[in-house]
C-alpha cells in the first residue's frame, strides 16, 4: 500500500527482494536493538511489520553514531538503501525477512521512557493492571495490534454486508430516557434543568422500533450501549452492539436474514476457520436445557445430558428418590474414558457442580465386568442396567449425576460439568466456530421475590401469535418469538418479534405488574407510537466484543477493547470515574451526601 507521505517511503512491513538497490526512508518504533561493535541491527516496527535496519561505522559514521543513544520503543526515522541479507541471515518467518535495509541518516523523532514491560515479546504473568494503565504501550505488542486490527476487520465486513442488504445506519442519540434492559442505568444530570436527568441507552431498543413506525424498514447501527451491571470476562460497562432492525418480518424471516449476515461475515473475516454446521442449527429453549442443560450451549461436542429419572426410581438412594418424589429429576453425563479419575480429580468436579447450584455430585464408575464402582454404587445395584442403557456407557467410562428437586437447577449443575469435562477432554476445538441459534424461549419468568411475572427478554417482545390468547390465563405457557444467537457457549445476540399494537403491549405490561400511569410513564413514547401506524417489525443486536473475541480466541472481551474498564469499572488509564468540582456539582444541581467519600 502506498503511503504518500515525506516521512516514510514504504512501511515497515512492505519491502521485498523486488526492492533491493532502492532508497527508501522509514520510520516506527525501535522493536529491538542488537549491537555488533561496528554494526548496529535495529527492528523498526509500526502497525504493518517489521524491518531490520543497519548502521556500520565505516559506511555511514553519522547514522551510526545518532544511532547510539536509541533504545527500545524510542521513535525513529531512517533513510537509506535496501540490500540483500548476507547469506545465511534471511529470516523466513518474517514478511520483510530477505532483505534490510543499509542506513545512512537517522534522525530521532522522539525518544521514549524505559517501557514499563516490554512489547518486542510475551511476558507470562503480566499484570494486566499494569497493561491498562499504560495501555498505549500495551496496544503496541502485536498481538494487541493483530486483535484490533481483526475487530475492525469484522466491524468494516458487517457495514459492506448490511448495506448490500439495503441496510439504512442510523444513529441514535446516548443522552436519552431509560429504556429497559435489565441492568442499572447509568445517569446523566442535566444542567440546563437541575434535578432532571438523562439516561445513557443501554441498547437503541425504543429508538430503533420507533425508526420502524417512521419507515426506515431496515435499520443497522454499530450502537455504544452502557449498562451498570457487575462485570465479567463477557460484560463491560460500555460496550457495541451490531443492533438492527426489520419491518414486515416474521420471526423466521428475521432469523434467516440474520444467520445469511453472521455467515458471509464469518466466511470474509476468518475465511480459514471451519464453520461446525450450516444452516445453523436450531434449538427451542426447552431442546438445548435438556440436552445441553444452558440456553447458550456449545455444540463443539457432543455428551449430551440423559434423563435417567426413570432408571432410578426405584432405587434406596434417598438423594435421588427424594429428588424424585419432589418432582424433580436426575440427569447423568457420562465422560468416556474417564473411569480412572483420580479422588482429588473427583472433589474438583464435585466443587464445579456445588458452585453451579447442585447439592452434591454422585459419581460412579463402569467396571470391565460392566458393574459400577463408587459411594453410592450398593443403593444402586438394581438401577445399574438401566442407568448403563440409558447413558449407553461403556467399561471405562464415568457417570456423573446429579439429582435435584428443580429440574433446571440439576440441567444447570450438569450443564456446567458438560463443559468443564468438555475442556478437560479438549473436546472445545478453539479452532471451530460452533453457532447455534436458540429460540421458543419462555415469554415470562416467575419472579418468587416479587410474586409476578417478568419479561424472560425484553417486555417488548411478542408472544407466539397463536399463544397470545393464553397471556392472562396461563402465562407461564407461552412462549416468545425470541430468539439468541449463539457461538461457541457464549451468547453473541439476542432479539425478537416486537409486539407491534398498543393493546396487545399494554396486556403484556399489566402482566409484568405495570400500572397504567407507570406504563404511560416509562413507554409513553412507544405506546403512542404504536398508534400511528406501525408495521409488524423485529430484529436483533449481536455483542460485537463478543463476536470479536470469540473470533480472536480471546476469553476476556478487554482483550479486543481498545480502553476497556477494570473489573470495577475503573479506567486505569484516564483514571475515571473520578471526583468532579464544587463547582460542576452545583451546576447541576446536585450535592454530595457522603462528602468524606470524594
Ligand atoms: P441483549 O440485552 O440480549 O439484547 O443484548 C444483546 C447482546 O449484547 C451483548 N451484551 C454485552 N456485551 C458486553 N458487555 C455487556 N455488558 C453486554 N450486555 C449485552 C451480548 C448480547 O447478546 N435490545 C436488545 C436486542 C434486541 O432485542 O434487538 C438487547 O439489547 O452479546
Amino acid at each position: 500500500m502506498p503511503l504518500s507521505q515525506s516521512m516514510r517511503t514504504h512501511t515497515c512491513g512492505e519491502l521485498r527482494p523486488g526492492q533491493i538497490g532502492q532508497r527508501v526512508r522509514l520510520a516506527g518504533w525501535v522493536h529491538r536493538r542488537r549491537d555488533h561493535g561496528h554494526l548496529t541491527f535495529l527492528d523498526v516496527r509500526d502497525r504493518y511489520g517489521l524491518t531490520q535496519v543497519v548502521t556500520s561505522a565505516q559506511q555511514s559514521p553519522a547514522a551510526h553514531a545518532d544511532a547510539d543513544p536509541v533504545r527500545s520503543e524510542w521513535v525513529i526515522a531512517v533513510g537509506g538503501v535496501v540490500r540483500e541479507r548476507p547469506a545465511g541471515t534471511a529470516n523466513p518467518d518474517l514478511a520483510t525477512g530477505a532483505i534490510e535495509v543499509a542506513v545512512d541518516e537517522l534522525e530521532v523523532l522522539n525518544p521514549s521512557r524505559v517501557p514499563p514491560f516490554y512489547v518486542n515479546e510475551e511476558q507470562e504473568g503480566l499484570d494486566e493492571a499494569h497493561r491498562l494503565r499504560y495501555r498505549y504501550i500495551d496496544l503496541r505488542r502485536p498481538q494487541m495490534q493483530s486483535q484490533m486490527l481483526l475487530r475492525a476487520r469484522l466491524a468494516s465486513s458487517i457495514r459492506r454486508r448490511l448495506e448490500a442488504d439495503a441496510f439504512v445506519e442510523i444513529e441514535t442519540p446516548s443522552l436519552i430516557r431509560s429504556t429497559p434492559e435489565g441492568a442499572r442505568d447509568f445517569i446523566v444530570p442535566s444542567r440546563l434543568q437541575p434535578g432532571r436527568f438523562y439516561a445513557l441507552p443501554q441498547s437503541p431498543q425504543v429508538l430503533k422500533q420507533l425508526l420502524m413506525v417512521a419507515g426506515y424498514d431496515r435499520y443497522y447501527q454499530l450502537a455504544r450501549c452502557f449498562r451498570d451491571e457487575d462485570l465479567r470476562g463477557d460484560r463491560q460497562p460500555e460496550f457495541t452492539q451490531l443492533d438492527l432492525e426489520m419491518s414486515f418480518v416474521s420471526e423466521r424471516d428475521v432469523m434467516e436474514t440474520v444467520e445469511r449476515i453472521v455467515l458471509d461475515v464469518t466466511r470474509d473475516t476468518l475465511p480459514d476457520r471451519p464453520i461446525l454446521a450450516t444452516p445453523i442449527p436450531r434449538l427451542t429453549y426447552d431442546q438445548a436445557i435438556a440436552r445441553y442443560g444452558s440456553d447458550k450451549p456449545d455444540i463443539r461436542f457432543g455428551m449430551e445430558l440423559v434423563d435417567v429419572t426413570d432408571a432410578v426410581r426405584d432405587t434406596a438412594f434417598r438423594v435421588f428418590s427424594d429428588a424424585i418424589v419432589s418432582g424433580g429429576a436426575v440427569l447423568a453425563l457420562r465422560a468416556a474414558g474417564c473411569a480412572g479419575y483420580s479422588r482429588r480429580e473427583l472433589d474438583e468436579l464435585q466443587d464445579v457442580a456445588r458452585a453451579n447450584g447442585a447439592g452434591g455430585l454422585v459419581h460412579l464408575a463402569v467396571e470391565a465386568d460392566g458393574t459400577l464402582r463408587g459411594p453410592a454404587a450398593r443403593f444402586l445395584d438394581v438401577a445399574a442396567g438401566g442407568m448403563i442403557e440409558a447413558t449407553e456407557a461403556e467399561p471405562g467410562d464415568l457417570l456423573l449425576m446429579v439429582a435435584d428437586a428443580d429440574r433446571p437447577r440439576a440441567a444447570g449443575a450438569i450443564g456446567r460439568l458438560r463443559l468443564e469435562m468438555g475442556n478437560r477432554l479438549g473436546l472445545r476445538d478453539p479452532n471451530t466456530l460452533a453457532y447455534v441459534w436458540v429460540h421458543r424461549f419462555p415469554m415470562f419468568t416467575w419472579d418468587a421475590a416479587l410474586a409476578r411475572w417478568d419479561a424472560t427478554h425484553n417486555p417488548f417482545s411478542a408472544p407466539v401469535w397463536e399463544e397470545a390468547d393464553r397471556l392472562e390465563s396461563d402465562p407461564g405457557s407461552v412462549h416468545a418469538q425470541q430468539y439468541d444467537i449463539v457461538l461457541n457457549g457464549w451468547e453473541l445476540g439476542g432479539g425478537s418479534i416486537r409486539i407491534h399494537r398498543r393493546e396487545v403491549l399494554e396486556r403484556a405490561f399489566r402482566l409484568m405488574g405495570h400500572t397504567t400511569e407507570r406504563m404511560r410513564d416509562e413507554f409513553g413514547a412507544l405506546l403512542e407510537a404504536l398508534e400511528y401506524g406501525a408495521p409488524p417489525h423485529g430484529g436483533i443486536a449481536i455483542g460485537l466484543d463478543r463476536w470479536a473475541a470469540l473470533f480472536a480466541d480471546q476469553e476476556n472481551i478487554r482483550e479486543v477493547m481498545a480502553f476497556p474498564k477494570t473489573q470495577s469499572g475503573s479506567d486505569l488509564l484516564m483514571g475515571a470515574p473520578s471526583p468532579v468540582t464544587d463547582v460542576q456539582l452545583e451546576e447541576v444541581g446536585l450535592r454530595l451526601v457522603d462528602a468524606a467519600a470524594r
